[in-house]
């Protein structure tokens, strides 16, 4: 796995990595090559960050992390290492008792494994909340819900009630009403863990469409490595008892992946191999 980050709107790449394209009629190929340009400044800065509950043992222990304008991490380990907890850190759904976290003005919009839709709303309505919590006027509030729900394939079910959904589509509801916040960055914990294999490749195909589309920062939470290996251009392993970055992954190439890519395959087992030993250790 190559060590090569490119997001739809990481900006400031090497001139080399340029694709002539881009470079304009005027640049000149004899010139000295300019200097590579600043990274950008993350849009997740997660440093030096420890947390615990109450009085009780540490859950993280100096975390520090730098996401992308644009990228997508997934974050894996095994259950209760702590995952959840640095999720709802960057959410600003808690304080880290060490450390700090630095978010974009306009803050995260977050989805869950439970939808946590309004049961007595349909799935247009539910999306039309998150309008009108953001000020949207009614009417193009209406038009705006109609187009997210395109967006995660739901036209038809828009006077639905999340009890006439499936969890898969109870999921596109809830991932239309987050986008509907239009926030720069995407936070999910396991948001796909309770779906059927099948609807939940098919609700990554949609997650990676809409994220090429937008050009959100995507941080996804996940016990399932199979699913940060198809869905990642960053995957971050987590140790346990305390949580530390372990060790990290990075994929150059993401487009066009399947769950059965071969690649995914491989890197799949190259993870789990990591948290094999990490579990191990633990136990040990
Ligand atoms: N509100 C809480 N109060 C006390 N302990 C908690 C609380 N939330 C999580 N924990 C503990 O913190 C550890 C990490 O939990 P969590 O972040 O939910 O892990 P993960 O999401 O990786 O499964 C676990 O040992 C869990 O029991
Ligand atoms: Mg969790």
């Amino acid at each position: 796995m190559t060590a090569s980050t490119s997001s739809p709107r990481a900006t400031g790449a090497a001139v080399s990595g340029v694709p002539a394209t881009r470079l304009g009629p005027s640049f000149d190929l004899t010139a000295p090559p300019a200097p590579a340009a600043p990274a950008p400044a993350p849009a997740v800065r997660v440093a030096n960050v420890s947390q615990r509950y109450g009085r009780g043992p540490l859950v993280l222990d100096d975390i520090s992390l730098d996401i992308a304008p644009g990228e997508f991490v997934c974050l894996v380990g095994a259950s209760g290492c702590g995952k959840s907890t640095l999720l709802n850190l960057i959410a600003g759904l808690d304080r880290p008792a060490a450390g700090t976290i630095t978010t974009p003005g306009a803050g995260a919009a977050v989805m869950f494994q439970e939808s946590a839709l309004m049961p007595w709303l349909t799935a247009q309505r539910n999306v039309e909340l998150a309008l009108k919590l953001r000020g949207v006027p009614r009417r193009p509030r209406a038009t705006r819900a109609r187009e997210l729900l395109d967006v995660v394939a739901l036209t038809d079910a828009a006077h639905k009630r999340p009890h006439e959904l499936s969890g898969g589509m109870r999921q596109r509801v809830a991932l239309a009403r987050a986008l509907a916040q239009e926030r720069p960055v995407l936070l999910m914990d396991e948001p796909f863990a309770a779906l059927d294999a099948i609807t939940r490749d098919l609700l990554h195909e949609e997650l990676e469409r809409v994220w090429r589309a937008t050009g959100c920062t995507v941080v996804f939470v996940t016990h399932n490595v199979r699913e940060a290996a198809r869905l990642g251009q960053r995957v971050v392993m987590l140790s346990s008892r305390p949580g530390r970055v372990a060790r990290e992954w990075r994929i150059a190439k993401t487009e066009g992946r399947r769950i059965e890519s071969p690649e995914v395959a491989a890197l799949s087992v190259e993870i789990t191999r990591h948290l094999r030993e990490e579990i191990g250790r633990n136990a040990a």
